[in-house]
């Protein structure tokens, strides 16, 4: 029987690092070197080209600081025809055919090109600026400058940002407004769009005409207040606390909208909290509430005849390298059972879960309004918590989810993201 041994050995680690292990921290590289005993077919050694690479030196202007890169990066990042197709934009190499032994021969840099001549013949070019953001240095820190730019804000700071909402009749005639679309949203967490007619196939001219819908268990484009096709407290007229979405899909919904087409009755006033400005408050307020809901997993669901949704993940998802809070998920109504913890930890857990919903119903979070007919409302559904007051009367809510890749996708195409 073939074993392998596993030695791991943690790189000198900067002071302050283990004060807290459940915070999210900077990327620190594990090296792994592996031993194996004769019979696996697999053998992995120590290699030192990998281990112990002799890095390149990239001179970069404007500072004295040069880009190091592994040979190995870079002969799996060439961009040559034979390695990397244009057409397609993937790659055309093989990563077993990259070989251990490659090494540099020559190389030089002229009029922000790196040329080197590989020992196997290979020749390879590369943009320096290209090489600059697409390491670890440069996406770490533009990763940081994206989160930087977004703007939080509580029910008063909202009503400061002069926020105009954009006209129906722009939307559909003018191609530039997508872009600042998309940056409201990135920056603000939603939009809003006024002057549509208030009928079916105007709300959905104007969500097609922004990003793609997507198609769920509730449908397409979904309508409220004249059925009860889901079983969802969204299709009563009761009291909603401020949530987000599809807690219980493996992806969450990006982003939600609403066309409140008729509305004939009392009550029903709308709020928004923005859930960044929420954690903010409850890092400052108890930063080890922060971390337990960062790192415990809940899990939600949803049920109706012949379906059942869960997933599980904390109430703070941080991005994967820059580390950044991503997406907040809180439905409190939608909770399964509680059984990602043992009974010992569940008094902790239901302490930080309450100070977080304090926070989240605190009044001076909540941004009002009335969703009146005509306006179209864009939220993001990982960033903002939407609720509203019950109402008594007749309501017709329309609206549609984008997935968050699709309009992420688009995010990046008008250069609001990297
Ligand atoms: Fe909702
Ligand atoms: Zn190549």
């Amino acid at each position: 029987m073939s074993i392998l041994k596993f030695k791991t050995i943690l790189p000198k680690l900067p002071s302050g690092f283990l004060k807290n292990t459940l915070l999210p921290t900077k990327r620190v590289p594990l090296k792994i070197l592996c031993k194996y005993s004769s019979g696996s077919n697999l053998q992995i050694q120590e290699n030192e080209h990998y281990d112990r690479p002799k890095l390149l030196n990239v001179h970069l202007p404007n500072t004295s600081e040069p880009l190091k890169l592994h040979p190995i990066w870079l002969r799996d990042h060439c961009r040559c025809p034979e390695c990397y197709n244009d057409v397609t934009c993937q790659r055309n190499n093989d990563i077993l055919k990259l070989s251990d032994q490659i090494a540099i021969s020559t190389y030089s840099q002229s009029d922000g090109l790196l040329h080197i001549c590989w020992s196997d013949g290979h020749k390879s070019s590369y943009s320096i600026p290209w090489l600059v953001s697409n390491t670890y240095d440069g996406k770490y820190k533009a990763l940081q400058e994206e989160t930087d730019r977004l703007t939080t804000w509580d029910g008063t700071t909202v009503n400061l940002l002069g926020l105009e909402p954009i006209s129906h009749q722009r939307l559909m005639s003018d191609d530039k407004i997508l872009r600042e679309i998309y940056r409201r949203v990135f920056q603000y967490g939603f939009v809003k769009i006024e002057q549509v007619p208030p009928t079916k196939l105007d709300t959905s001219a104007v969500i097609e005409r922004i990003c793609r819908m997507s198609h769920t268990v509730f449908g397409k484009f979904w309508e409220t207040g004249t059925n009860f096709d889901h079983k969802d407290t969204g299709y009563l007229n009761g009291y909603l606390e401020a949530h987000t979405d599809n807690t219980y899909f493996t992806e969450a919904q990006g982003l939600l909208v609403f066309h409140c087409t008729h509305f004939n009755g009392t009550g029903c006033e709308s709020f928004l909290v923005d859930g960044f400005h929420v954690a903010k408050q409850l890092k400052q307020l108890d930063p080890s509430a922060y971390d337990y809901l960062s790192n415990v997993n809940m899990e939600s669901e949803y049920i109706e005849p012949g379906e059942h949704f869960s997933s599980w993940g904390p109430i703070f998802r941080h991005h994967p390298v820059s580390h950044k809070l991503e997406q907040i998920r809180f439905n409190m109504l939608d909770r399964s059972p509680l059984s990602s913890i043992p009974q010992e930890e569940v008094g902790t857990h239901y302490r930080y879960l309450k100070t977080m919903a304090t926070l989240v119903k605190k009044k001076e979070n909540e941004y009002r309004f009335r969703l009146s007919p005509g306006t179209v409302m864009i939220i993001d559904n990982w960033r903002l918590l939407h609720g509203r007051e019950s109402y008594q009367g007749e309501r017709v809510l329309r609206g549609c989810y984008y997935s968050r890749s699709d309009f992420m996708s688009k995010a990046r195409h008008y250069g609001i993201i990297s």
